[in-house]
């Protein structure tokens, strides 16, 4: 992904809710923390945090990371040792975008599952790609989740039933909860009713959440207890990181009722371009897919960028993410745009 511009012929900047920068009053926040030694357990701050996210989760324990892919990392490794194999849906975030860190520094053996357009599997998907007990086999110990999946929100329901299908066979249950309060905000129900039923979490902080840095793995004592030991060897252990773990709290208090507002806009311009003959547009929460006929995607992507529009264009399609630094004025950009594109002014 390019990396983030302050040019001035920028207008609006799509390509992902990661982008945004702490607002002033976030800052003020982080500011004023109260620190202490992480790696002692003595940050207050981030202690409030951990306490605060399991709890919401219905979990014993929670522990600060950098980043949601180390968070991730230790949450799939607390699982699965050396040679051990876990279930994944083939689009899931784990598989694709964290640089294959299970597999290459825990030799933890992802299996991948196809997925439906909606980034969805099934229970019998599940149940058919355990590994019988046998010494040809790798043995499965882990289904790792995902939700939001590409912005679809995978149902209570659902993830109970996937979850039910791996505990028969005896698989913990992992979940990829970056964007798990985009969900949470979409059905009105707390993380909670997911996250009963999983062992480990991860929550991230710095996607529509809006904080600069950081996720939290949530899950029972003894999960969390050996991820805080891959932690410490992944060089994951911070000091006086109250200042971080601030944002966060600051964001749990601001920015989460505030996602629908998000969502909401990515249905506006959803509706906005719904009249545009040859254009394929799919609206899951904060995220819309738009995929023009193909032999238009490289004029239209230069059209959006004369604009001073930015996404993410991964050709035939492209990804438009509503985020805190987005406004009704910048979806309206969009969508104007687009009309013109297509109307030929
Ligand atoms: C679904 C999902 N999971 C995990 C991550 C990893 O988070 P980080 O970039 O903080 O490592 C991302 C990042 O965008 C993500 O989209």
């Amino acid at each position: 992904m390019p990396s983030s511009s302050t040019a001035p012929d920028i207008r609006a900047d799509f390509r992902s809710d990661t982008l945004t920068r702490a607002t002033p009053a976030m800052r003020e926040a982080m500011a004023s923390a109260e620190v202490g030694d992480d790696v002692y357990d003595e940050d207050p701050t981030v202690n409030a945090l951990q306490e605060r996210l399991a709890a919401m989760a219905g979990k014993e324990a929670g522990l600060f990371f950098s980043s949601g892919t180390q968070s991730n990392l230790a949450g799939v490794l607390s699982h699965c040792g050396r040679g051990d194999e876990f279930l994944i849906g083939r689009t899931s975030h784990v598989l694709l975008n964290e640089a294959g860190g299970a597999a290459a520094l825990g030799s933890a053996i992802p299996w991948p599952i196809e997925v439906d357009e909606t980034n969805h599997f099934s229970a019998d998907d599940v149940r058919a790609a355990v590994k019988e007990p046998d010494q040809h086999h790798p043995v499965t110990t882990l289904l790792s989740l995902e939700n939001t999946v590409n912005g679809h929100v995978q149902s209570v329901d659902h993830v109970g039933s996937l979850a039910g299908a791996a505990r028969e066979h005896g698989l913990a249950v992992h979940l990829d909860g970056a964007r798990l309060f985009n969900a949470a905000v979409a059905l009105g129900v707390g993380i909670e009713a997911w996250t009963a039923h999983t062992d480990t979490v991860s929550l991230c902080l710095s996607k529509g959440l809006g904080a600069p840095i950081g996720s939290v793995l949530v899950g029972d004592r003894a999960s969390i207890g050996r991820a805080h030991r891959l932690r410490k060897m992944l060089g994951g252990g911070m000091r006086q990181v109250g200042h971080l773990a601030a944002a966060g709290l600051h964001a749990l208090d601001h920015h989460v009722v505030r996602l629908a507002e998000d969502h909401a806009r990515a249905g506006r311009i959803a509706a906005g371009l719904s009249g545009i003959d040859g254009l394929d547009v799919v609206h899951a929460t904060n995220m819309l897919w738009i995929t023009p006929q193909t032999e238009a995607h490289g004029a239209l992507v230069e059209h959006l960028e004369a604009d001073g529009i930015l996404a993410t264009f991964w050709a035939p399609t492209m990804r438009f993410v509503t985020h805190l630094d987005i406004d009704d004025t910048q979806a309206d950009l969009l969508v104007d745009s687009f009309t013109r594109f297509f109307s030929g002014d």
